[in-house]
């Protein structure tokens, strides 16, 4: 893509017909695909388009500030990266690029354990806050080393994944026989000898988490993770109050509510529509965070006002990375960052705080019937 045909994308949504021709047909559906049907995949778009905005109207919104902590760490927006696993395959600089991009932006990025780059390279990029997505082995040494290595290279936070005991079946990469290309490898595992996802009458992928990933993983792995780390833990997969509360009460520092972009259990709703159940049985207590279907200014703005504390996208930065690197990712960013600024200006929220519930409506909420006189 050159950069005149980047500055024709005005949305993020678009950066995915250009990665889809760039691409080779098994990474593509492996970045695109959900598990099953694909009902959460669309629903975890189409449950945005039914909350709208209850914008207020004349307030100086000459100035609008974006700014925010997270975890404590200041961030010039709402919006992080969430872990993609092997970024590689969509551009060769991979998640170095999209730790780059995601630094110049000012925002968080989460690595994926299974990304194509190493924690100490990530870090080597230069400066940025980043947190580490873990997927937890049956060889808990494995885990051990891995959490004291993101650790030493500076990463601030763990991003425990819940939703995978076992990977959710998504028929596109059991078709393609979906395997990771023979020049790459899970560069966090590559000295372990666990760093290759072989091709297997099966997705390869499913394979390896089959053999690798620990189905016994409950609640006191989360105690446990917090006997072998000092970082905060983020439970990544949160979609009902219940597992909000046992969240709390096992530690964690931080909820992510999230259906792991809709590719692990179909029909569980969008992303959404679980936030506000969560955000009231975590009372406060914790922050809440949600990824899911993000693709849109608008989108966060929802978010927020349900309680989110910030959102994390997944494709838009696997697809952006694979239309244009680095610069891709830059402007997949900007652009979320202008539809924000823009959104909270036409609602007349001048900073984070002021986006309130009472901003949107969403269908549940209470019909409000008065008299007519
Ligand atoms: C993911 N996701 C993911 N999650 C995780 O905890 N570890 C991982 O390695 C990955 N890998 C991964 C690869 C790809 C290609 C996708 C699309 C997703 C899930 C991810 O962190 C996030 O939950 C979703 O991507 C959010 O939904 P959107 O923004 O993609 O709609």
């Amino acid at each position: 893509m050159t950069s005149q045909e980047m500055e024709s994308i005005t949305n993020v949504m678009e950066f995915e017909a250009v990665a889809r021709e760039k691409l080779p047909k098994m990474v593509y559906d492996y970045y695109a695909s959900g598990a099953e049907d694909q009902w959460t995949l669309q629903e975890n778009r189409n449950a945005f388009s039914r909350i709208l905005f209850r914008p207020r109207i004349l307030v100086d919104v000459s100035n609008v500030d974006m700014t925010t902590t997270i975890l404590g760490f200041k961030v010039s927006m709402p919006i992080m990266v969430a872990p993609t696993a092997m970024q590689k395959m969509a551009h060769p600089a991979g998640e170095l690029a999209t730790a780059t991009a995601a630094s110049a932006a000012g925002t968080i990025m989460t690595l994926s354990s299974w990304a194509t780059s190493s924690v100490e390279e990530v870090a080597s990029t230069g400066p940025g806050t980043r947190f580490f997505q873990l997927y937890v082995y049956r060889d808990r040494n494995i885990v051990r080393q891995l959490v004291r290595r993101a650790e030493k290279a500076g990463f601030k936070a763990i991003a425990l994944t819940v939703d995978t005991p076992r990977l959710g079946r998504r028929e596109a990469d059991i078709k393609n026989r979906f395997a990771l290309p023979a020049h790459l490898t899970l560069k966090n595992f590559a000295g372990l000898d666990l760093g290759t996802v072989d091709r297997t009458n099966d997705s390869g992928l499913a394979s390896y988490v089959a053999d690798q990933v620990d189905r016994s993983l409950n609640w006191k792995d989360v105690k446990w993770l917090q006997t072998i780390t000092t970082l905060p833990i983020l439970v990544k997969g949160v979609l009902t109050a219940e597992d909000a509360s046992l969240a709390v009460q096992a530690g964690a520092a931080g909820i992510i509510v999230s259906n792991h972009g809709a590719r692990q259990l179909d029909y569980v709703p969008a992303t959404i529509m679980a936030l506000e159940e969560v955000v009231r049985a975590a009372q406060g207590r914790v922050p809440v965070f949600l990824d899911g279907g993000i693709r849109r200014g608008t989108d966060v703005f929802k978010a927020l006002a349900l309680g989110a504390s910030g959102v994390f996208v997944g494709r838009p930065v696997v697809f952006a990375l694979a239309a244009h690197g680095e610069a891709g990712v830059r402007k997949m960013l900007k652009m979320l960052h202008e539809e924000l600024e823009l959104t909270m200006a036409l609602s007349g929220c001048r900073s984070i705080k002021e986006i309130t519930r009472a901003h949107i409506t969403a269908p549940w909420d209470a019909p409000h019937v008065l008299p007519r006189l």
